[in-house]
């Protein structure tokens, strides 16, 4: 039975976690959505112990994976956004700081006195690029990577972690230095922006923001000393990747799914993907976002037919849903049965009596609450996993300003739940 456990003794566990600093390298990206560190690092440490693997399907910009490492666990994840997976991959390198020092020694130099011309086809395609970012930007950002690219061209003793470091800080800075409001989840020239502009208090300045970024990420990886352990991000989709390397080798799992409907994450992160390259056109960006679970991107043909799942509780929300609106409907569908096939791949990675932690919402959708909790634990139970444990956990504020933006044209989140499930 899904009930919420009132007296939970994890809850005031985690609480005490939350109290803990954070460490710095998880700021090293923007991204929305991103779970808070407290989480996977409570269960890692209350339910494993060094050397586990933990498994994290949606692992976005590696909050779990860096929490395994930080804690000296292995890690394994999956993820689905080109962009995601590489900020995941730079978050858990080992690097070392002396040697971040010496290039940045260097290079800093080269792009400083870079006053190169830049031609029109170096630059990346965006749609609507000039209104996006100031020509003088463009050239500085085009500027700083061929200058990262020679560099490491030259300096091949460094490899390819060292270079993708510095690409990374230059995605992370990209929304600073464009013309988007960074107070906004998705990119918008907004009227903020424009009135500043306006008054003249715009002052963008790339390869000072450049300097700053990388000065400061350098100094974040200090926490994996000695760190042996392996982290293996997998680029690809959740329910159809082939993980039988990890079959029955899985000590853990935490994650966090998407949420059922229309959050746009790919949006958020669209300027910097087009400008490291991840996504070349439009429909590169189409079809990536249609892959994604819970996207709203569905053609008129694809959800003219009704799409029911496995389970009688769930369908009847369906059609519920199917007599209001067949788009949604279709959405709800979707995301059930490939949550289902995912369930069952976590199922057979994960050894037996251990746990699979989740932190999943409610969602509305035209105004039908969707017991999200309560039908994914139907789905476990279906498949090898029994629930241990649930309880309520603070929205925190970096998925509610996802859920916020949301809200203008969708619906609002009720709770989020922590829930636990046993392999059996
Ligand atoms: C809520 S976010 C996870 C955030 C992550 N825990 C973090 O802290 O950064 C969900 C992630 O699932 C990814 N995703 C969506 N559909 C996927 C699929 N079919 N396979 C793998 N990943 C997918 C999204 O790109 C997104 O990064």
């Amino acid at each position: 039975m899904f009930k919420i456990n009132e007296k939970s003794k994890l809850v005031e566990g985690l609480n005490e976690e939350k109290k803990l600093d954070r460490a710095d390298i998880h700021s090293f990206h923007r991204y929305y959505g991103k779970l808070i560190p407290a989480i996977p690092s409570y269960f890692i440490k209350e339910f494993t112990k060094e050397n586990d693997v933990i498994f994290d399907p949606f692992s976005g910009s590696g909050t779990v994976a860096v929490e395994a490492k930080r804690l000296k666990r292995n890690f394994a994840g999956v993820e689905i956004n080109p962009l995601s997976v590489q900020i995941a991959k730079v978050k858990t390198y080992n690097l070392d700081e002396e040697i971040l020092d010496k290039i940045n020694n260097e290079l800093l130099q080269i792009i400083e006195k870079d006053k190169t011309k830049v031609k029109e086809d170096e630059k990346p395609y965006i749609m609507n690029r000039n209104h996006w970012f100031k020509d003088f930007v463009q050239d500085d950002l085009i500027r700083i990577k061929r200058d990262i690219d020679k560099y490491f061209d030259k300096n091949k003793e460094y490899g390819i972690e060292y270079k993708k470091f510095y690409l990374l800080t230059l995605s992370a800075i990209i929304k600073n230095v464009s013309n988007a409001d960074t107070r906004h989840v998705f990119p918008g020239f907004s009227k903020r922006m424009h009135q500043l502009e306006e008054e003249g208090k715009i002052h963008t300045d790339v390869k000072a923001s450049f300097k700053r970024a990388v000065k400061s990420r350098a100094k974040a990886y200090s926490i994996y000393e000695n760190n042996k352990n392996f982290t293996d991000i997998l680029e690809g989709d959740s329910t159809e990747i082939d993980l039988s390397k990890y079959k029955n080798k899985i000590d853990l799992i935490v994650t966090n799914p998407p949420y059922i409907s229309s959050v746009r994450y790919i949006e958020t992160l669209k300027l910097e993907m087009y400008w490291m390259e991840v996504i070349k056109t439009l429909e590169e960006y189409n079809n990536l976002a249609h892959e994604m679970i819970g996207n709203d991107k569905l053609k008129k043909e694809e959800y003219k037919d009704i799409e029911l799942t496995n389970y009688k509780e769930i369908n009847e929300v369906i059609y519920d849903m199917y007599s209001i609106d067949i788009k949604s409907a279709k959405i709800i569908g979707e995301f059930f049965n490939k949550m289902e096939k995912v369930i069952i791949k976590m199922s057979k990675l994960l050894k037996k009596n251990k746990y699979l932690v989740m932190k999943i919402s409610d969602s509305k959708m035209k105004k039908k609450k969707i017991s999200t909790g309560e039908f994914l634990t139907l789905i476990a139970e279906k498949n090898g996993f029994k629930l241990k444990d649930v309880f309520l956990d603070e929205i925190n504020n970096n998925s509610r300003s996802l859920t916020t933006a949301r809200n203008t044209y969708s619906d609002i989140i009720t709770h989020d739940y922590i829930i636990i499930w046993e392999k059996i």
